[in-house]
């Protein structure tokens, strides 16, 4: 975690007080859940939290003053968030969809304005604004999907926007014209891949779809089959936890290093769907299924389209909260991710080298971690474990300022796959030398997978 002295006259009251839009979403539940602990940077936090429907009971523990508001209804906003005269922060962790990009832009724009309208006049002391978009910033909207030419992988935050309606980027105009307005007023913009996290009031979330399903063959009995296509069972792909996405946020919320700047996030390791399948199958104690080629494909939407009632047993034999299978699950969305022929190429694995370049010298917030003294974790594929005795000569080859420590680390570290690089270590290492260094130490080929976390 992040740490920041406090200084003592700060202890004692609310140092910083966070809007939530969208507290019970995928995000906006984790920064509910964070935002209130003691030692969090910038606390002790005072936290309101805003979502349409009543409170559910799974959001009701965090120490959150709870706003009912619909922030599309103007007068509404203002007759909610107009009282408060105390925020300092605002988190943006809400969206909706329409038809269209374009509406999609005039109705997240509205919503967006319409809290700041309400905020900006009443709150002095507000000074900072985080706004969630995604990777649809680089790829362009679901619309365009096909139509527009995404940027290459790598993505790097400082790329040119597409050439088409982008509901992100009418939020950055929003958010950039408010701070124009208000000297001293900061933003921060975070671009997650696809999110894993908790919230069955997410408009998408796809491990919760998937457990739904999952649960759904458990109890007819049926095989767990891959609802999606070729390319994404057997691509790489990436995921953001919904913790670390709050945890950037806040610590852009906190640290001058976090303003006025765009934050891809994204966990930093990559697997495959067809290697998550075997776990959602163990878990669920249902029969797995290989992806079978020779099979039609057929989406998940329309594989559940008749499956109302099983969920209505499901819970009722396990005393379930009751809910409709159409409020715990966004089948579509896992038929989106499952469905898209860009898998192909995304992320692009040509080689180990642009691998760690993407998750370690292009996102900026890691890059940022490794600045800020944390560790790293390397764990190499099963194959390449009789060469980590001889990684570790080549990496004292290259820094032979290391070599004592190094010998520490790796022998209190040795287990089977994984080299544990402390944060002592990497303490003054250049984070843009270690891709090469990598690459070099661990002889890399075009077949070896190498996965790097950062851990803070
Ligand atoms: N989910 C992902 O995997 C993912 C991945 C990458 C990027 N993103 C992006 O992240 C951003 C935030 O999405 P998210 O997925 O984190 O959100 P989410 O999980 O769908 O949560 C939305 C939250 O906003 C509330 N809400 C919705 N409409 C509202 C309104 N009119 N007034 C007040 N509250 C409202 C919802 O509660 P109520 O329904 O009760 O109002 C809920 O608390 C979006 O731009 C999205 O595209 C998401």
């Amino acid at each position: 975690m992040f740490c920041l002295e406090k200084k003592p006259e700060e202890n004692s009251g609310p140092q910083n007080v966070a809007l939530i839009v969208g507290v019970t979403g995928i995000v906006g539940n984790s920064l509910a859940e964070i935002l209130p602990i003691s030692d969090t940077p910038g606390g002790p936090w005072k936290v309101y939290g805003v979502a349409r429907r009543p409170r559910p009971s799974w959001n009701a523990d965090h120490p959150v003053e709870y706003i009912q508001c619909d922030v599309s209804d103007a007068k509404q906003t203002q007759a909610k968030l107009s009282p408060l005269t105390d925020v300092t922060h605002i988190f943006w962790v809400t969206w909706a969809d329409r038809p269209t990009e374009a509406e999609c832009c005039d109705i997240n724009g509205t919503m967006f304005q319409n809290v700041l309208d309400a905020v900006l006049p009443n709150s002095p002391n507000l000074t900072h604004i985080c706004i969630q978009t995604g990777h649809k910033h680089y790829i362009g909207p679901f619309e365009a999907f096909g139509k527009v030419k995404p940027h290459e992988t790598p993505f790097v935050e400082d790329v040119q926007r597409l050439d088409a309606p982008n509901f992100y980027y009418t939020l950055e105009d929003v958010a950039l014209d408010a701070c124009k307005k208000k000297p001293g007023l900061t933003w921060s913009v975070h671009r997650p891949a696809v999110i894993f996290g908790f919230s069955p009031h997410s408009m998408m979330n796809i491990l919760d779809s998937l457990c739904v399903y999952a649960a759904i063959c458990k109890h007819e009995k049926v095989p767990l089959k891959f609802p999606g296509k070729k390319a994404a069972w057997n691509c790489y792909f990436v995921a953001s936890d919904a913790d670390l996405i709050a945890e950037q946020q806040i610590w852009c919320s906190v640290d001058p290093n976090g303003k006025n700047e765009a934050f891809n996030c994204s966990n930093g390791d990559l697997f495959k769907w067809k290697h998550f399948w075997k776990i959602l199958a163990d878990k669920f104690e249902v029969e797995y299924e290989e992806f079978n080629e020779n099979q039609d494909y057929v989406s998940l939407v329309e594989r559940m389209k008749d499956k109302g009632p099983v969920w209505d047993e499901i819970v009722k034999q396990n005393n379930l909260t009751p809910t409709k299978l159409e409020q715990v699950s966004t089948f579509w969305f896992v038929d989106l991710m499952f469905g898209w022929e860009f898998l192909e190429q995304y992320p692009v694995p040509p080689s180990i080298q642009s691998h760690l370049q993407e998750y370690i010298l292009n996102d900026s917030a890691t890059s940022k971690k490794l600045k800020r003294n944390n560790s790293l974790e390397i764990s190499i594929n099963e194959a390449r474990q009789p060469i980590l005795e001889d990684t570790l000569q080549q990496i004292k080859k290259l820094l032979p300022q290391y070599e004592t420590k190094l010998s520490h680390i790796f022998q209190e570290g040795n287990q089977a796959n994984q080299l544990y690089i402390a944060q002592h270590f990497l303490y003054d290492i250049n984070p843009e030398n270690i891709p090469s260094m990598l690459a070099a130490a661990f002889h890399l080929s075009d077949s070896d997978i190498l996965v790097v976390s950062v851990f803070t």
